[in-house]
């Protein structure tokens, strides 16, 4: 067993006794053995400096020379490890060093600092990935300006990219090697470097900015992948408007690149002018990628472009604050998003995620705040926390301050800390000065881990036409925060009256009401609603405008009324979803019981009512026909989960409900024509979801004509959405007609490493006893590889995050091959195998027999030695 090393804390930052204002990187590539030499001006920044101690971090590099300004310094000046540079007396003046190093991007498999995928060299630097390069201050708060040179084999790699802008490129006289000079005009820090070579295909555009400048755009790829590049360089074009349009922001290079890679730990990286990618999040084509597939590039590229201001242009001062960047970006994202589709539908897949991410990782022993304030491992915090609920908080500031005053408040902070590292105070000073708005208590949404719970009773009095309406707050114990202080959450609401519109009201007293937002900022409220004209249903966090659970004291007959009637949709969706929650918890006991499941009328009409409405948009009525997810139930249930009686329950209802709606189903269905050519627009998107959605249910029934219908639908698919939801409906419904669809979807796509992806997730998400032994077997099919983080997060990570039931089997061998699994992977990719055994973080909510074998698994892996940092920290949380 490894102990872990002491960790970092926010409390303890100071700022760097020396700082690097340019930088020079020379490349020397060879897959093996290259060479790097980092020409770097420093400058003493602080007294500290003074003792003339320079200490410069490494991670697995070699050094093979060292130069103070010109002159090779002499053994015994400093001392040098894979980790660390020390130099013991440098002057106290600015200076320059000339540090070379040696690094091995072929034997690189953890995919952090310079590597090779499919040939090409790549780098991914954040957070802690610069170090694997060079000696350096990797640190944010550490900007400096960048100039790259590259050399490599001209047939090895004939494209050669770096940040900013190219300044020079030729052969190398006398070799068959050329060189490419990049410079990158805007101090950055090391976390943004970026640099690529390779045998690359290549799209380009242009884009002009709304102060007349012409951006070069170019997205590259493997050969032969060029025309699935379009739709992203369509996103790219639409999120460089959007940012100019709605907040006033412009690109501010020459060019702008996005490279697709294939072997690639996160999603995507947002270095200065060289985004790098995940190529799962812009390769896109109608029979490869799904809607959901064309919403997430559209997604990922906005995303990383919005960094250029908010993440580069100012960055983050340390890595406590990392949501600083990213929760405003991921808000940037949703709007983005929200605009060029359908906001409704939207907000309500955003949410989905929320809970189904963030909120169990807010309940266990993995919880921290949107800014921790300790880490052992930086790379374990890029979670569901910092990025989504981070966005969370600045769609609150917004619901608070209005969009008028939050957006005075964004151009303040821009403002004021372009070319900054910036901090959490620094940007909610930036919205309190530009507004006058006291944000005190609102900060602590920054500081309180935990899903605040909200407790409402409301009494209505028909003699004095009042409306009492009393609301609750209170925080969890999350890890090492025993007690919690009440917070500023802001309440949007709308009291609806009989006939289902809106009602007026005189005046309010007990709290602050301004529109239709109540300010809740005490453990509890009663707002005093005078002169309401009926009996008022509440509809209470419209738009889901706080990211805290609801515990509201209301009648099925009343969320039926809301289901047909709210204002907004976000909660007639919501309505549904708590009919169907209430329905399906009752379930699970009843299942435990021994007692079939029965579906509550009041669920059936709410779903049929939805159903029938053609005047709400298809998407949205396939969400609310959508039932919540086995996860889902078990979060609601929260202790002594039994997964299997949670699946059997489910299954049931929606039988129930299949039934229920009758030949409905079958009308709808016929009625949306797979026939049409496909279109990736949100419009045709919601058409096709609902057609799926209807088929899902339809075969809920397991009748022969369903499974027909099914084939049918597989068959004559006419793109990858429809295709793959027909093969997931069969999958997920255990019909032994799985095994044929799922070789012939193999065999047609047998070539394609993106679309295998959703084959092997398919077949690990199968909720039937054999599928463990499935996934083993896939683990040596020639299309699968451990290397390539896609393949394993589509085999094995599917398999523990989406696979209730055969995960969490109950003779623990799902947990056992986790383990076996993750200790293996740890020594080749330890980011990687940290993610996937976050898996186990609602260990302790399990029924006792499933718990004690979760926990067994974990300790084994606890007990193993070298286990990565990465996974340590993992496993030390979840078993805390
Ligand atoms: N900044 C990237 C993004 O949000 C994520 C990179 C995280 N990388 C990592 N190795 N932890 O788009
Ligand atoms: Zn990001």
């Amino acid at each position: 067993m490894k102990t872990e090393a002491a960790p970092f804390r926010l409390e303890d930052y100071r700022a760097p006794a020396f700082t690097i204002d340019t930088v020079g990187l020379d490349f020397q590539l060879a897959p093996s053995a290259t060479r790097v030499v980092a020409t770097i001006a420093l400058r003493p920044n602080t007294d500290e400096a003074r003792n003339g101690r320079l200490e410069l971090v490494g991670d697995e590099i070699t050094l093979k020379g060292l130069k103070l300004d010109g002159a090779t310094l002499p053994e015994g000046r400093y001392t040098a490890t894979p980790s660390l540079l020390t130099l013991h007396d440098v002057p106290n003046r600015p200076f320059t060093l000339d540090i070379e190093t040696l690094v091995d991007p072929a034997a690189n498999t953890k995919l952090m600092g310079l590597y090779r995928t499919s040939g090409t060299y790549c780098t991914q630097c954040e957070a802690e990935g610069f170090r694997r390069i060079t000696y350096f201050l990797d640190r944010p708060d550490v900007l400096a300006v960048y100039t790259t040179r590259i050399e490599a084999q001209k047939s090895d790699a004939p494209i050669l990219l770096a940040n900013g802008n190219p300044v020079e490129s030729g052969d190398v006289p006398g070799t068959d090697r050329h060189f490419a000079v990049w410079h990158d005009p805007f101090p950055k820090p090391s976390y943004l470097f970026a640099m690529v070579a390779g045998d690359l295909g290549v799209i380009t555009d242009s884009f002009t900015t709304s102060s007349g400048r012409e951006v070069e755009l170019r997205i590259y790829c493997e050969h032969g992948k060029e025309a699935r590049c379009t739709y992203a360089m369509d996103a790219l074009k639409r999120s460089m408007k959007w940012d100019e349009d709605v907040f006033g922001l412009e690109y501010d290079l020459d060019i702008f690149i996005i490279v697709a890679v294939s072997d690639f730990n996160m999603g995507a990286m947002e270095n200065k002018g060289l985004n790098v990618f995940n190529d799962k999040y812009v390769l896109a084509d109608p029979d490869t990628a799904t809607d959901a597939d064309y919403a997430n590039v559209e997604g990922v590229i906005a995303h990383e472009y919005f960094h250029n201001w908010t993440g580069n242009r100012i960055t983050c001062r340390d890595w406590f604050q990392l949501c600083l960047k990213e929760g405003l970006t991921v808000f940037r994202d949703q709007e983005f998003s929200s605009d060029m589709r359908s906001r409704a539908v939207k907000r309500i897949a955003d949410v989905r995620t929320l809970q189904a991410r963030q909120f169990p990782e807010d309940g266990g022993p993995l919880a921290h705040p949107v800014r921790p304030e300790i880490y052992h491992e930086i790379s374990n915090f890029y979670t569901p926390t910092v990025y989504e609920k981070g966005a969370e908080v600045v769609r609150m500031l917004k619901s608070i301050l209005g969009p008028d005053d939050f957006r005075k408040g964004m151009d303040l902070y821009v403002e004021r800390h372009d070319g900054d590292a910036a901090t959490i105070e620094d940007f909610l000073a930036s919205f309190a000065d530009a507004t006058g708005a006291d944000l005190t208590q609102f900060k602590l949404w920054y500081s309180q881990a935990g899903t605040p719970q909200i407790i409402s009773r409301g009494a209505y009095d028909e003699a004095d036409r009042t409306y009492r309406l009393t609301l609750s707050q209170s925080i969890p114990a999350t890890p090492g925060q025993a007690r919690k202080q009440p917070m500023h959450m802001p309440i949007r609401f709308g009291l609806i009256g009989p006939n289902g519109e809106d009602m007026e009201f005189r005046s309010v007293s007990g709290g602050r009401v301004e529109g239709d937002i109540i300010h809740l900022t005490e453990a509890s409220q009663t707002l005093v609603f005078e002169g309401v004209g009926g009996r008022p249903v509440p509809s209470l966090l419209r738009g889901f405008s706080a990211p805290v659970r609801l515990a509201i004291d209301i009648s099925a007959a009343d969320l039926l009324f809301q289901v047909r009637t709210d204002a907004d949709p976000f909660n007639r969706w919501q309505a549904a979803q708590t009919l169907a929650m209430r329905n399906l918890v009752a379930s699970t006991t009843e299942q435990i019981a021994g007692r079939p499941a029965k579906a509550e009328p009041a669920l059936i009409d709410a779903l049929g009512s939805v159903l029938d409405d053609e005047t709400l948009e298809p998407a949205f009525r396939a969400q609310v026909l959508q039932l919540p997810s086995e996860a889902d139930i078990a979060r609601e249930l929260g202790q002594n989960v039994d997964p299997d009686a949670i699946a059997a329950a489910r299954r049931e209802l929606r039988l129930a409900i299949s039934t229920g709606l009758g030949n409905r189903i079958e009308r709808h269905y016929g009625s949306l024509s797979g026939a049409e050519s496909f279109r990736p627009d949100a419009a045709s998107a919601g058409k096709r979801a609902l057609r799926n959605t209807l088929l899902d249910l339809l075969l809920a029934r397991r009748s022969p004509e369903a499974i027909a219908a099914a084939l049918a639908h597989f068959e004559t698919a006419n793109n990858m959405t429809d295709r793959l939801a027909a093969l997931s409906a069969i999958t997920q419904a255990a019909l032994p007609e799985r095994r044929a669809v799922l070789d012939a979807f193999y065999k047609r796509y047998q070539d394609d490493a993106l679309v295998l992806d959703k084959w092997l997730t398919l077949e690990a998400t199968v909720p039937a006893s054999d599928t463990l032994d499935r996934v083993k077997a896939l683990l040596k099919h020639p299309s699968y590889s451990p290397n390539n983080p896609n393949r394993v997060r589509a085999l094995v990570g599917s398999f523990a995050s989406a696979n209730q039931t055969q995960f969490n089997r109950v003779d623990g061998a799902g947990y056992d091959f986790l383990a076996d699994f993750a200790l293996e992977l740890d020594k080749r990719n330890p980011q990687t195998t940290a993610r996937l055994l976050v898996s186990f973080r609602s260990w302790r909510a399990l029924e006792p027999v499933r718990r004690t074998r979760a926990e067994a698994a974990l300790r084994r892996i606890a007990a193993a030695p070298d286990l990565s940092p990465d996974t340590l920290d993992i496993v030390t949380r979840t078993l805390a």
